[in-house]
């Protein structure tokens, strides 16, 4: 199996509700290493452009306008399979149809106001990892 990096976000709803320890908690628990991390708050314009693939969908302004109404954890993880492996600890993007023991079973509220965020392949995993972190923020071991 590959060591890879993926990009992993706490919104603004779990901030809110202090729950970026149990998040984070549950990730390192799976197996994860948080090799860099930032509390942000983004811009309409970077929230914007971060979900710039989701920019005709029906439920786009409201997605920018929930991950710019507070604070974000961003970190960078990696691990053997991390892309897939966080997308299994995170759960289905609905927290109603995620699994038990999952973070959006746990710490979720409804489609779109999640928890977390988390790359789902190894090219989109690149970028968004390059649009929070320069290289010399990540200590990779
Ligand atoms: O986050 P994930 O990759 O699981 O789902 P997505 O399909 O890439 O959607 C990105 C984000 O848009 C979701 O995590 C939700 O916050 C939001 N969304 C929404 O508000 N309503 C939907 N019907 C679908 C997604
Ligand atoms: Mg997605």
């Amino acid at each position: 199996m590959a060591i890879e990096r993926t990009l992993s976000i706490v919104k603004p709803d779990a901030v809110r509700k202090n729950h970026i320890g149990g998040v984070l908690a549950k990730l390192e628990g799976a197996g994860l290493t948080i090799i860099g991390a930032k509390l942000i708050k983004l811009s309409q314009e970077q929230a914007g452009a971060f979900y710039g693939v989701h920019r005709e969908r029906s439920f786009f302004q409201e997605l920018v306008d929930f991950m710019t109404s507070g604070p974000i954890m961003v970190q960078v993880l990696e691990g053997e399979n991390a892309i897939l492996r966080n997308r299994e600890v995170m759960g289905a993007t609905d927290p109603a149809k995620a699994e038990a023991g999952t973070i959006r079973a746990e710490y979720g509220a409804d489609i779109g106001e999640n928890a977390v965020h988390g790359s789902d392949a190894p090219d989109t995993a690149r970028t968004e990892i390059a649009f929070f972190f320069a290289e010399s923020e990540l200590q990779s071991r």
